[in-house]
């Protein structure tokens, strides 16, 4: 049984998608830990309601990131995480950090990085008039919203979207493609060499939306 730690900041709807697939699909996992910067994050109350572990490491308790990510990190290492899913989590991450998560954390971004990194992701994206949007998972490096890519899901940008509409679709299949990672993950199916992911038994690591034409 594989270890996977969430990390999440507020809503935490990308959290439940893992935990109801992980059980659905009875992955060889178990959800170990859930844990949020902010004690009144939603998706932390959702978690312990479900019966799972729950902790907080408040970010506003601690002096600087560095010791905000030593506490982080040492409450992450109780559970002896295997995967690490940042899921929502709004800090930056020291480089140490991200060092010692190296291989097994990944992140879940809502465009097609490398494009779009940071916030307001879907803003940019209409400002840009891109005509197709999406998710990416990918591998945690030091630089923000980068790192070897995993698997995309695509989506169309419609006439009239707002960044509503366009955050509600793509989000719609973050919650397809995120678990569909994780799963690989702990199942053993994704290689890592010269910084890129492979798929080991070929499923696709591109989802597109039905709406595409
Ligand atoms: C998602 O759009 C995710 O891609 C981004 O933050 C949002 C978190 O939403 N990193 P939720 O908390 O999972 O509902």
């Amino acid at each position: 049984m594989k270890n996977i730690v969430i990390l999440l900041s507020g809503r935490g709807s990308n959290m439940r998608s893992v935990v109801q697939a992980c059980r659905a699909e009875s992955w060889p996992a178990r959800i170990a830990a859930v844990i949020a910067n902010r004690p009144d994050a939603e998706g932390l109350a959702w978690a312990a309601a479900q019966g799972l572990t729950t902790a907080v490491v408040d970010h506003r308790a601690h002096a600087d990131r560095e010791a905000f990510d030593a506490a982080l990190a040492a409450e992450i290492d109780r559970h002896q995480p295997d995967l690490l899913l940042l899921a929502g989590f709004m800090r930056i991450l020291t480089d140490g950090f991200v060092r010692h998560y190296e291989g097994r954390m990944l992140n879940i971004h809502p465009s097609l990085l490398p494009a779009f990194p940071g916030l307001h992701t879907h803003r940019q994206a209409l400002a840009a008039g891109v005509q197709a949007a999406g998710a990416t998972v990918h591998f945690v490096t030091p630089q923000l919203d980068h790192g070897p890519i995993v698997a995309q899901a695509v989506v169309p940008v419609l006439p009239g979207d707002d960044e509503t509409a366009l955050a509600d679709r793509v989000l719609a299949a973050e919650h397809r493609l995120y678990p569909m990672a994780a799963r690989w993950f702990v199942e053993g199916r994704l290689a890592l060499a010269q910084g890129r992911v492979r798929q080991l038994d070929g499923a696709p690591q591109l989802l597109w939306d039905g709406g595409l034409g």
